[in-house]
């Protein structure tokens, strides 16, 4: 199946590591011109000049997919004003950004690609950080308000929603499995598997097949898909929408 992605210039936020790289890798091996942005690349999303920035970087963009996003266990009632003030700017206010400056244009042009990357924990909250899944949660509505703006004028915006990835968010030290494990006096890998054993599929998913969706929902092949909010979560939440 062709994607129809050559030629086309996608910028991916989050690209450094993870779900990001691997949509970097493939949205490239698709014949696509990819602009990555990272901090560790000299762009923060949440800087309110950053659309600005990759503007210049960029030139005309394509496709956008607002990907930029982390987490860490938190309990409820340790969470501070600044934790929920730090995830609504990543998972809310930079999106919102990048899609108010770069949607325009793609609907002038008649053609568009938006993939917002929100979590299974925006369908059904976890209380891993609830500061997170709340405003991924958000971060849902945003994508619809914004897909239903901008359908009749050729840009299709998509949420999609993973589960657990074994990706260095989980994997790094010190990262998601490791926190688990001291929360739960349990070892690492007793905790990857106790994550593991929630999901239906009895897996974690890698970046690529996170990747593999995402990557659909930017090309021409997904002509028909907007306004949706795709899970990729092994069948974690049990839901049928
Ligand atoms: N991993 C999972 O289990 C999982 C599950 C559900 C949803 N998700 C979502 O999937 C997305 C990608 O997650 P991941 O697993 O790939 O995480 P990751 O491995 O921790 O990678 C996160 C990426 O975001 C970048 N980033 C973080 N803050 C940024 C900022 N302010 N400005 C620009 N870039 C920033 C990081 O690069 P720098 O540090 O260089 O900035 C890195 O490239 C996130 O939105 C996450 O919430 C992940």
């Amino acid at each position: 199946m062709d994607l129809g992605l050559r030629g086309r210039t996608a910028v991916v936020t989050g690209a450094s590591r993870g779900i990001g790289a691997a949509v970097c890798e493939l949205l490239e091996a698709e014949g696509a011109r990819v602009i990555g942005i990272s901090r560790t690349g000299g762009v923060d999303v949440t800087h309110p000049d950053s659309p600005a920035e990759i503007a210049a970087r960029a030139g005309q963009i394509d496709i956008l997919v607002n990907n930029a996003g982390t987490s860490e266990l938190k309990p409820l009632d340790d969470l501070e004003d600044s934790d929920w003030r730090a995830q609504w700017a990543l998972n809310v206010d930079a999106p919102r950004r990048l899609m108010q400056a770069f949607a325009p244009a793609m609907a002038g042009r008649g053609w568009g690609r938006i993939v917002n990357v929100t979590s299974s924990s925006a369908k059904r909250p976890s209380q891993t950080n609830a500061a997170y899944s709340v405003s991924k949660a958000a971060q849902l509505s945003l994508s619809r308000v914004y897909a239903d703006a901008y359908a009749a004028r050729g840009v299709l915006i998509n949420a999609v929603a993973p589960g657990p990835v074994e990706g260095p968010l989980w994997l790094a030290p010190g990262g998601l499995a490791d926190q688990l494990a001291a929360r739960r006096k349990v070892s690492r890998e007793e905790a990857l598997a106790g994550q593991a054993g929630k999901v239906p599929l009895g897996r974690f998913a890698q970046p690529q097949e996170i990747a593999a969706v995402i990557v659909f929902l930017c090309s021409e092949q997904a002509s028909t898909v907007t306004g949706a909010a795709w899970s990729a979560d092994g069948g974690s939440v049990p839901t049928i929408v």
